[in-house]
């Protein structure tokens, strides 16, 4: 070849590269790449641009000005423009972009991006407007194929930080590990992987700039973040198509709310699963369920669900009951429901291949040949709780309809909800603990081409499509109900269909750490609604480890406690009155929080945001130096904006602990004392890092006391609260509480509807802003005019601001001139003000008065 040639050659054959990727799908000797060199030509699109790189085509598209789509064919013939997981509307629009181009490389410019593509070596830099590189291909290491699937490689800055992935254990921060996504049954010991969901998307935060990728692929896919090479990290499948989503913030935030608005916000859930839920596998016989509940009540442990996990089945058989051990199902419910409980049952994906056996469900299956086959064409049959299982074929339209309806039954008992577990798919005897990835299902489906596909395909979205036909059956059994769904294997866009948890966890300290960990790095995937086994699912746990587990999973969105058979029941009065003591109050203070715990929901499913979030995401300026200016960033989190959670690090220890704040002023959620104000306690690497000499702030610590999880407010929030209840169906009595802690941005919400319909949709709900400023002699509360037409229950509103010196205070309300009554609470510095519900714009202004 000529000299000239070479150098231009588009492709290049090489053997198997230095950079060691996945595992390949195919074994034997090594393959040849296809890696993507150079540009050969290139087309400008309306949206976008068509590379060429030999054989390769790589269509780079504007979605929005944030939101690049990258999609690559080893071939001419773009992969199919379908997915599970971006819904349509957001998948087909695209904005018009202005080309540019010279003699190095052509692209475009969106009013938020600079997308180039390098012509030689053929590279993808994405810049901002200012010129900052946020995101490029690796130097010398190009897009490959290989085996039919592909690596990517990009540029791993020293200071970039990387979240998500789903549920995923070892470091919270995902830099310098590499994982599997690829949904496997496996308890999520420390460093198992892959876990239970396959969420292809990461969070990049690099001082005051994020980015996310989401690589919209579901088979086996990978992620690689520098654990090979120290400058590079690297995302890539076993097979499917090479397309993936480049979404720019420059905030964590707007990053997190991009990738919603291309899988989905969470439907805002029922108001009783924001509550407190009892589980254990299992509560059987139905007299051991009658005894939970009115145990559950006369212990006055505020709770609303009840969990019937598998021995509540006739043989483990999903939809039925065993008429032995529960011989009255319906009044069973009926008599739950009348003690204020909601029951959720266990409804694995697993048929039981139970031909000829008058089993509805497998013969209606069968029939409807709604189950996944063999290669050879047959039914395939696995291992599972049943004895030997059949699976359904949820890519098909018509399973999930059929599997719908299998839930009339259970609706006309008034089963309030379902819990979709094992469906990752777990098959006991199969290969790897799942099917054989030679298995064939079938899609039909309303944007897909009509095909058969490989298990290898269809893997990791069994879970999704499992949740997906559970809560679409609901919604069209009961159209005006909110469906509740708890599934345990899920896909990109699986908070479309309610909650998860983290799975099998143990009941170790290391879990508890972990659960913190996992459910922020869910969050930040796109799953709000999710939460940890409390007290853990493996092994029984100390009674210390169980009260610490109450009181942090009070602040978590899904409050569940559940346990394995084999360990010692962990109900919250299992070790005495002393720890339950403690227990209840966490209960509580959860039940009293329910008003700002909702409106987080709401929050949550307008927005895409987590209810739980990592400090960052509210205040990514943690991240300016590197490493973090924050001490336990890793294990302290907020709930909302303006709850602040600060667990021991490590909860087995007994030893002092160093509590960072973020800038601004922050109080004692329990005693009101303000705690903190900017600037901050130093990390240890500001420490490091510092000028001899320079003076910084003490550290708070805190001395960890069992009955105390430190929890703190940010100064500048409106915290709503109620009285106490015992369940979400009673209705407080007393006045809405509006707890004020001035600060800079001082704001609040509050959102109220009936709790469980959908009227919400239509109108018949409250919404209000509340925002507040102060000064030293004064504060006013705004009340924002109200949105929505549902009336609240409460009829007063108690104010309470926190800060305040003295009992001498004069409160009005606008538009009055007469003075409100006042009292102070001289240990909490907190003075109280009750005014009549505000549904319309108004003030309250509090100013001191001098002493008489
Ligand atoms: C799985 C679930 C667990 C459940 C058990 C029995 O291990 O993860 O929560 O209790 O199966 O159904």
């Amino acid at each position: 070849m000529p000299l000239l040639a070479q150098r231009l050659a588009i492709i290049s054959f090489v053997v198997t590269g230095l950079f060691v990727t996945a595992p390949a799908q195919t074994a034997g000797g090594p393959q040849p790449l296809l890696a993507l060199e150079s540009v050969s030509g290139s087309e400008p699109l309306r949206d976008g641009i068509q590379i060429q790189a030999g054989p390769a085509v790589m269509r780079i598209t504007a979605l929005r000005n944030d939101i690049v789509r990258v999609r690559v064919s080893p071939n001419s013939v773009l992969p199919e423009d379908a997915s599970w997981a971006v819904l349509p509307e957001a998948r087909t629009k695209s904005i018009d972009i202005q080309t540019s181009q010279d003699a190095s490389s052509v692209g475009f410019r969106t009013s938020a991006l600079d997308v180039r593509v390098e012509r030689e070596p053929l590279r993808i830099v994405i810049r901002d407007l200012e010129g900052n590189v946020i995101s490029a291909d690796a130097v010398g290491r190009p897009t490959k194929f290989q085996a039919g699937g592909f690596s990517v490689f990009k540029q791993m800055p020293g200071a970039e930080h990387y979240f998500g992935l789903g549920d995923k254990t070892g470091q919270f921060d995902r830099r310098e590990q590499a994982y599997t996504l690829w949904n496997t049954d496996i308890g999520p010991q420390e460093s198992v992987d892959p876990l239970y969901k396959a969420i292809p998307f990461f969070l990049a935060i690099n001082g005051t700039r994020s980015y996310g990728i989401f690589l919209d692929n579901t088979w086996r896919t990978w992620f690689d973040f520098g654990k090979q090479a120290r400058d590079a990290y690297a995302f890539g499948a076993e097979g499917g198509p090479l397309d993936y989503y480049f979404i720019y913030g420059p905030t964590p935030k707007q990053v997190v709310e991009a990738y919603a608005y291309l899988t989905g916000k969470p439907p805002l859930p029922p108001l009783w699963a924001l509550g407190f839920q009892q589980s254990r596998y299992s509560y059987t016989p139905e007299s051991k369920v009658r005894e939970i509940a009115t145990r559950l009540r006369n212990d006055r442990i505020p709770s609303d669900v009840i969990y019937l996990d598998i021995d509540y089945q006739d043989r483990n058989r999903p939809f039925t009951v065993d008429a032995k051990t529960f011989p009255n199902f319906p009044g069973l419910v009926a008599d739950l429901r009348k003690q204020h409980f909601h029951l959720v049952n266990i409804t694995d994906l697993h048929i039981a291949h139970a031909p000829n056996q008058g089993y509805m469900p497998y013969d209606t299956g069968h029939a409807g040949d709604h189950f996944v086959k063999k290669a050879d064409g047959s039914e395939f049959v696995g291992i599972v709780w049943p004895g030997p299982a059949v699976f359904p074929d949820f890519t098909r339209a018509q399973t999930r309809e059929w599997w719908g309806g299998l839930y009339q039954g259970f609706v006309k008992d008034g089963v309030a909800g379902f819990w979709n577990d094992m469906n990752e798919p777990s098959v006991f005897d199969g290969p790897a603990k799942t099917m054989p990835l030679d298995n064939v299902h079938r899609i039909e489906e309303p944007g897909f081409a009509t095909r058969t596909a490989m298990h290898s395909e269809i893997h990791n979205i069994v879970g999704l499509e499992n949740a997906r036909a559970t809560y679409e059956g609901l919604l069209k059994l009961r159209p005006d109900e909110r469906p509740f769904v708890l599934t345990r294997a899920t896909y990109a866009g699986g908070q479309r269909y309610g909650f998860t948890w983290t799975g099998d966890n143990f009941a170790t300290w290391n879990h508890l750490r972990l659960a913190t960990q996992m459910v922020l790095n869910l969050g930040l995937s796109g799953i709000s609604f999710v939460g940890a086994d409390v007290g853990g699912f493996n092994g029984t746990p100390s009674s210390d480890l169980l009260t610490r587990w109450v009181e942090l999973a009070a602040f978590s969105p899904f409050y569940r406690d559940h346990s394995n058979k084999d360990t010692l029941p962990h109900e919250l009065w299992v070790n005495g009155p002393e720890q339950e003591t403690i227990r209840r109050r966490y209960v509580e203070t959860r039940y009293r929080l329910l008003p700002y715990i909702y409106s987080l929901a709401d929050e949550s499913s307008r927005s895409g945001l987590p209810m739980m979030r990592p400090i960052f995401l509210e205040y990514p300026e943690i991240f300016a130096p590197s490493p973090p200016s924050f001490e336990h960033w890793d294990t302290e989190f907020l709930l909302g904006r303006s709850l602040m959670i600060a667990p021991q690090p490590f909860g087995e220890t007994v030893d002092d602990y160093v509590v960072s704040f973020p800038p601004g002023s922050w109080f004692d959620f329990w005693t009101g004392e303000r705690v903190a104000s900017s600037p901050s306690a130093p990390s240890s690497g500001d420490i490091a890092s510092a000028k001899p000499g320079t003076k910084f702030p003490e550290p708070r610590k805190v001395h960890p006391k069992l009955d105390t999880m430190p929890v703190y407010v940010r100064g500048g929030s409106v915290l709503p609260m109620q009285p106490l209840i015992q369940n979400t169906e009673e209705t407080p009595r007393g006045p809405l509480e509006l707890r004020v802690y001035p600060g800079a941005d001082c704001r609040g919400m509050i959102y109220l509807d009936d709790g469980h319909t959908l009227a919400y949709q239509h109108g018949q709900y409250l919404r209000q802003n509340l925002s507040c400023d102060a000064d030293a002699k004064a504060v006013r509360l705004k009340f924002h005019a109200r949105d929505g037409s549902y009336a609240p229950w409460w009829k007063f509103v108690e104010v309470v601001v926190y800060d305040w010196p003295s009992a001498h205070a004069e409160a009005k309300v606008s538009g009055s001139t007469y003075p409100l009554k006042t009292t102070y609470d001289p240990k909490q510095h907190a003075l109280h003000v009750t005014l009549s519900d505000q549904s319309g714009e108004a003030e309250l202004s509090i100013r001191g008065k001098t002493a008489p």
